[in-house]
């Protein structure tokens, strides 16, 4: 066969070859689907064996992936007690209008920010274009190949034109020893194990940063190979620089040595962070109380930030000078969030949270009152304070941030869904 081979002439010059290949690729290639959380609920085994083919994919390996056969009843009573995920799967095996009605149904137990895909079985134009319309992600007609389902779910995170997934929470103190570390942890995992969102925590203070002993885990040159490698970051290298704390939450810890000078350019993290915040929906940044080129290009670039601050003069005056470069840096977004950490601590004198907060013109997000006993031992534990004390009193304020910084909300709380204006559609059409 290769004799035979060898005889072709050629018949392509190389740039039409290129072409052919790069639209073939286009066609067939499927990009990995990040850090998400998928959901499926089917009706049919056929379906659900498919998906979990899927599930087990290369490309999904980040992902993670549940699936379970109880149908759409299931998936309505189980986002009644819990919060939804980044990707509803669900199956429905009825017509136009049961599709219809099923999701309006859906719709009212779902998050806002939660796509929805749907396997159907009746194969109508109509229904796909009300369905899209209406703002379901993608409707598929079984049966369908695995690749099929692949090609749908990546394509729903594999836009390079859109905008990235992940949203930068830059966590930074006032001064050092405020608690920023301990408060960013802290929120971290309640918006990795409370709200459910996958989130990597990176940690910035690479000579002196306690990520890794907040959470027990083996130090590891993590982010310091990163930065330094930038160039060669991919996401193979991510995954094994990443150290898993739950299955919702990775670190990317500091090497929390002195082996390097550690001076970096401005721009030093800029690669680093684009791999990163496409892989996973919240990327909680711990820097190190400092101020330098690399640190206030973090802050102006970040979606989100959090100052701690313990209420005394020289966290006021430090406080109001990053409330003031951030505001005039980034007019356009809202202003820091202002956290109050240690408050209480006996027989110092202090600046009371209403005059600290009027200072800096802010309402603050959370008050933390001073707990030596509480944090000490967490710290020397290794363990975050929910793991320890699950009915803490700082879990409230912990549990505000992660609600202020994520948008997300408690199942309980009112939801706004995608899907609202069909359930509108809905409920006028069966008035009339
Ligand atoms: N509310 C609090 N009450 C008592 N101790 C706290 C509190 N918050 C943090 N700490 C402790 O303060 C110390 C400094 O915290 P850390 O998070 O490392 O600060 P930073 O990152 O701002 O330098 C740690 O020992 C931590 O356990
Ligand atoms: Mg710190």
């Amino acid at each position: 066969m290769s004799d035979h081979a060898m005889q072709i002439e050629p018949r392509f010059d190389v740039d039409d070859i290129e072409q052919i290949g790069a639209e073939d690729e286009a066609e067939t290639f499927i990009p990995p689907v990040p850090r998400v959380s998928i959901q499926a609920f089917c009706e049919t085994a056929d379906t659900a064996k498919m998906l979990q083919v899927a599930a087990e994919d290369r490309r999904m390996a980040r992902a993670h992936t549940n699936i379970q056969s109880s149908g759409i009843d299931g998936a309505i009573s189980f986002y009644r007690e819990a919060p939804s995920p980044n990707l509803i799967i669900v199956e429905l095996i009825g017509g136009p209008d049961s599709i219809l009605e099923n999701l309006a149904r859906l719709a009212e137990v779902c998050d806002s920010g939660t796509k929805v895909l749907v396997i159907g079985h009746v194969n109508d134009v109509l229904l796909y274009r009300e369905l899209v319309r209406r703002g379901v992600s993608e409707y598929l007609v079984a049966p369908l190949s695995t690749k099929q389902v692949l090609q749908s779910i990546a394509g729903l995170y594999g836009d390079p034109q859109a905008e990235p997934l992940g949203r930068v929470l830059a966590f930074v103190g006032a001064k050092g020893g405020s608690g920023s570390s301990t408060v960013a942890h802290n929120s971290a995992w309640m918006i990795a194990n409370n709200l459910g969102t996958d989130a990597i925590i990176a940690d910035l203070d690479l000579p002196f940063g306690t990520a890794a002993l907040d959470f027990n885990q083996d130090p590891m040159q993590g982010i310091a190979e990163a930065v330094y490698a930038p160039d060669r970051l991919d996401d193979v290298l991510l995954d094994r620089l990443l150290a898993k704390c739950t299955d919702n939450l990775s670190l990317f810890s500091a090497p929390g040595n002195l082996g390097r000078d550690y001076d970096l350019e401005p721009d030093a993290y800029d690669r680093v962070l684009d791999v990163v915040r496409a892989n996973v929906p919240a990327v909680i940044l711990d820097l190190p109380h400092m101020w330098n080129g690399w640190v206030k290009h973090i802050l102006l670039d970040a979606d989100e930030i959090v100052i701690t601050a313990e209420p005394d003069l020289a966290n006021l005056r430090n406080a109001k000078n990053i409330f003031e470069i951030v505001r005039q840096g980034r007019p356009n977004d809202r202003p820091p969030r202002l956290v109050l950490n240690r408050v209480g601590v006996p027989k110092r004198p202090e600046i009371s949270p209403k005059d600290f907060a009027e200072a800096l013109n802010c309402e603050p997000a959370a008050i933390i009152a001073f707990d030596p006993a509480l944090f000490g031992t967490a710290a020397n534990n290794g363990q975050m304070i929910q793991e320890m004390a699950a009915n803490a009193k700082p879990l409230e304020a912990f549990a505000e941030i992660a609600k202020a910084l994520t948008g997300r909300s408690e199942p309980s709380d009112k939801r706004r869904s995608l899907l609202a204006p069909l359930m509108a559609r809905l409920g006028s059409r069966k008035k009339s």
